[in-house]
């Protein structure tokens, strides 16, 4: 039988990802629009994004966070523009966006020192591997694989290289051993549920050192430009964007941040964020025909969770049939209006992706479990009646 309660919000991408509860555009109002980002109202409204994003993700006070451009590609490509080539580099990738940065290294920047440590959907390398001679990057959370990195203890604390971590759907509801990190980076339209186009990057003192005493071999366009003449641009981590931003974003993750200070802080938003992943855990036991793609129960991401189809006849479909399957859950459940988006990423393994991140509340992904059951149970005697 068809449920009869949706979700409230049935948002659930992987990014954007849902606005926080109550949002509309009211939120908005207070925007800086038609004025210069270099005005005081202007950069101030920037500063504050700056310091209240410090101030939620308990950054340490000698870390520097900029506001760049291009969103978190922006962010961690500037990163590896401007730090990487100094020493020999180390990728661990296992998902999309791993393999990306992995392919930047190898075909952009072509670095001849490079060890890349792969696994596949649904597992995490051997981070053992990792030498800290080196530089390491990594994906703090594989968005597409929901393989999450399960704790820092990997990183030595006396590493020589820089530790740089991806961390654009993880940070706000995964903590963040920043002692570990040098080199952090996100966007807004994830676990805030801002909009997109502008990136993050957290710098450590150590990154700082590196980006006034190292010059790279390759030209570094504008966008990428941290420094100068051996001088990190300050600027930048004060609210002095490097080119263009969008004031009307900056209002709405002002928006966000405020509303993640009265949801309890960062506690409060990793706490709202497990208790999602719990529910799904929970429903996904019981329903018996889907479960994890992430093969350990530590790796399991509690923003984008990534499911796999378990049920044996599903098993026992070709690749092409249970792709096809999949996605007709997910269209299915948008064509009722009870979740959007919920669709496996395009090079990920057949399944569905239903984002968990903070702004979601666990009262809506319980209102879509039956939901989800429901076209399952569509999905599978269609095909029995079509056999
Ligand atoms: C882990 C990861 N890295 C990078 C990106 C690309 O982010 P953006 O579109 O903000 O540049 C995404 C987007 O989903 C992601 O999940």
């Amino acid at each position: 039988m068809k449920p009869t309660v949706k979700p409230k919000n049935p948002c659930f991408s992987s990014g954007p990802c849902a606005k926080r509860p109550g949002w509309s555009l009211d939120a908005l109002k207070g925007a800086v629009l038609g004025r210069s980002h270099r005005g005081k109202q202007g950069k101030n409204a920037l500063a504050e994004v700056i310091e209240r994003s410090k101030a939620l993700l308990e950054m340490p006070k000698d870390y520097l966070l900029g506001i760049v451009p291009a969103s978190d590609t922006g962010a961690i490509e500037m990163a590896m523009w401007s730090l990487l080539g100094e020493r020999g580099v180390d990728v661990f990738a296992w998902e999309s966006f791993g393999s990306t940065w992995a392919a930047d290294c190898k075909k952009q920047l072509k670095l001849k020192d490079l060890r890349v440590f792969e696994a596949g959907y649904g597992k995490i390398p051997d981070f053992k591997q990792a030498d800290w001679s080196r530089d390491v990057i990594f994906t703090w959370n594989g968005t597409t694989s929901g393989v999450k990195v399960p704790s820092g203890d990997w990183i030595a604390d006396d590493r020589q290289g820089l530790s740089i971590c991806d961390a654009t759907s993880a940070v706000f509801a995964m903590p963040m051993p920043w002692g570990k990190l040098d080199v952090v980076t996100w966007s807004w339209q994830k676990v805030m549920g801002g909009e997109g186009a502008h990136g993050m990057i957290a710098l450590s003192p150590r990154a700082v050192k590196r980006l006034e005493t190292y010059t790279p071999a390759w030209p570094l366009p504008k966008i990428f430009q941290m420094s100068k003449g051996g001088k990190l641009i300050d600027g930048i981590f004060k609210g002095e964007t490097i080119n263009t931003p969008s004031m009307l974003c900056v209002e709405d993750a002002l928006d966000g941040l405020k509303w993640g200070e009265k949801a309890g802080g960062l506690k409060g938003l990793v706490a709202r964020s497990q208790a999602n992943l719990k529910a799904m855990e929970a429903w996904a036991s019981k329903a018996g025909w889907i479960g994890f793609l992430a093969e350990t129960p530590e790796t399991r991401s509690n923003t984008s969770v990534c499911l796999k189809i378990t049920d044996p006849w599903y098993a026992g479909l070709s690749a092409e049939e249970q792709e096809k399957g999949a996605k007709k859950i997910a269209s299915l459940l948008e064509a009722e209006g009870v979740a959007f988006d919920i669709g496996a990423y395009r090079d990920a393994p057949a399944g569905l992706r239903i984002w968990a991140g903070a702004t979601v509340e666990t009262s809506d992904l319980e209102a879509l479990f039956p939901w989800l059951d429901w076209a399952w149970n569509e999905v599978k005697s269609s095909s029995a009646k079509a056999a």
